[in-house]
């Protein structure tokens, strides 16, 4: 049974409080929220004040993905925005060490996430300071995109490397996951499914997510 993370980016943003209220009475164990500047993807988000807003609503962690160049200057504008798991790019940090440290620091769990041109092999060495490897399964941008089917020889390599480590970090599947390919991603390693697409667009979004979490 992995958790369940759905997608705030597939949200009716005109109706963000409805859309909080529904995760809080799910099976959704996280709200992962999407940050994007439009340079270290080609896409524009939310960001700090939207996030410190949602937190007051949510009953649930705040898993916050940073798809943002120089992650390390916002660290702790996001802890206060509410962030309980707050993830930076690999691609993205220059010194992701000494960001992984600060995040811990502030008491937040740190988390690690990885494009899908990115080799697994290239976390070796950090992989102790992980709480939480965010593994791309489509290129960042946008919501409702293809699973890119490689992703499972990278978390059955991820997870071997975490066992082999002694690290307790969990391996997170960002993108694509459908009620069709999750049970295989479970099985290949997974420990949290991030869903936007799969929870916004069906009919009921409540059994969409219970369906999940039942896998
Ligand atoms: C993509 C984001 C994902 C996205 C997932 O850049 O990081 O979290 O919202 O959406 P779906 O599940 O629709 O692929
Ligand atoms: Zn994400």
């Amino acid at each position: 049974m992995a958790l369940i993370a759905p997608s705030m980016l597939s949200a009716n943003f005109l109706h963000l409080e409805k859309d909080i209220d529904m995760i809080n009475n799910s099976e959704a164990d996280w709200f992962h929220l999407d940050v994007m500047d439009g340079r270290f993807v080609p896409n524009i988000s939310f960001g700090i004040p939207v996030i410190q807003a949602m937190k007051r609503a949510t009953k649930k962690v705040c898993d916050v993905h940073l798809m943002i160049e120089q992650p390390e200057n916002y660290v702790e504008a996001f802890h206060k925005a509410g962030a309980d798991v707050l993830s930076v790019h690999i691609e993205a940090s220059i010194h992701l060490h000494r960001t992984l440290q600060h995040i811990k620091a502030l008491g937040m769990k740190a988390g690690v996430a990885v494009n899908p041109h990115t080799a697994i092999n290239q976390l070796e060495a950090i992989v102790q300071e992980v709480d939480v490897f965010c593994l791309m399964s489509v290129n960042p941008g946008f919501g409702g995109q293809k699973f890119i089917p490689q992703t499972i020889d990278k978390i059955k390599a991820l997870k071997q490397m975490i066992l082999a480590s002694g690290s307790k970090a969990l391996i997170e599947i960002d993108g694509g996951v459908t009620l069709e390919n999750a049970a295989s991603i479970i099985a290949a390693g997974a420990d949290v499914l991030v869903a936007g697409n799969t929870v916004f667009s069906a009919a009921d979004p409540v059994a969409a997510i219970a369906a999940l979490k039942q896998l």
